[in-house]
């Protein structure tokens, strides 16, 4: 027996099939299958995580200002002193033990409610993980771990800051830093470069914007979605007009533009 439908149950059937045309056709547009929430992307740099007492590489009492990179981040270095290279990297990684994420990591992790947040850093700390974001692509690798010098796809994490000449992983050969040294390819900016042509906002915060390919994928945008620009040396003629420039720093800046987005919402 067919049951005729009430004009109620015919309304509501309508809503569903509209609400499912529109998905399907977002899908098809847009390639976006989630939430529908907007894509805001987060390039963020050591800048970010200065206000958590880690150095930057550039500023005055900046980390290149006391080293030559040739002789710790290169695989040259590694070639010609290795124990000077663990050194560096086990005293970087000592201190990250040792520091917090700050209120400009902690503010991100507040945007996932409302949108799809995806966090590009080139940061080898992992202070944006421990603030509890959710999606974060290392571009130039990450302190904590360690990898086969002989494999690469062996790859370790460390529960302990030092790592000796001596430490091996399981096929018997030296273990190094999981770092991008200057000189070597940067395996994740092909990802990072597919995640920056699917924004809807992109956010730069504490970068100098000095090191390809990084600087390269701002780039990537699509043309006309909005670019936010945090930084406290920020030199705002020195960007294109629709890049909005906030002259602050990261733990003070990111907060007040969360809760404008989020207002926003
Ligand atoms: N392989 C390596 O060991 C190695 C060596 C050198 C650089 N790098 C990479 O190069 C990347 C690029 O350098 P970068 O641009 O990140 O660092 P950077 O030191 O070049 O620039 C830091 C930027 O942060 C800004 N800043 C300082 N304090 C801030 C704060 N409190 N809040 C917001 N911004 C602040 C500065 O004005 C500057 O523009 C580094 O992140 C690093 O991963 C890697």
């Amino acid at each position: 027996m067919v049951k005729v439908m009430g004009k109620v149950e015919a309304w509501w059937l309508s809503r569903f099939l509209l609400f499912l045309l529109k998905t399907l056709c977002r899908i098809f547009v847009t390639g976006k299958h989630t939430t529908g929430m907007k894509h805001l992307v987060i390039l963020s740099g050591a800048g970010m995580s200065a206000e958590s007492g880690i150095k930057t590489f550039r500023d005055d009492d900046g980390l290149w200002r006391k080293h030559r990179f040739e002789d710790l981040a290169s695989p040259q270095a590694w070639e010609n002193n290795p124990q000077l290279v663990l050194e560096f990297y086990n005293e970087r990684r000592k201190q990250l033990f040792e520091v917090e994420p700050n209120e400009g990591h902690k503010a991100l992790k507040r945007l996932e409610e409302r949108f799809e947040v995806q966090i590009i850093t080139q940061n080898v700390d992992d202070l944006h993980e421990r603030a509890g974001s959710g999606r974060v692509l290392h571009l130039h690798g990450e302190l904590k771990k360690v990898r086969s010098t002989a494999n690469p796809s062996l790859v370790y994490t460390l529960d302990h800051w030092e790592l000796k000449l001596g430490d091996c992983c399981e096929e018997g050969a030296q273990l190094r830093p999981h770092i991008v040294w200057f000189g070597e390819p940067v395996p994740n900016i092909s990802e990072a470069i597919r995640l920056v042509k699917k924004a809807d906002m992109l956010v730069v915060v504490g970068t100098s914007l000095q090191v390809y390919p990084a600087t390269g994928l701002i780039d990537y945008a699509p043309h006309g979605i909005p670019v936010v620009l945090i930084d406290p040396k920020a030199n705002p003629a020195a960007h294109q007009s629709h890049v909005r420039v906030i002259r602050d720093t990261a733990a003070q800046g990111l907060p007040k533009l969360v809760d404008e987005l989020l207002q926003q919402q």
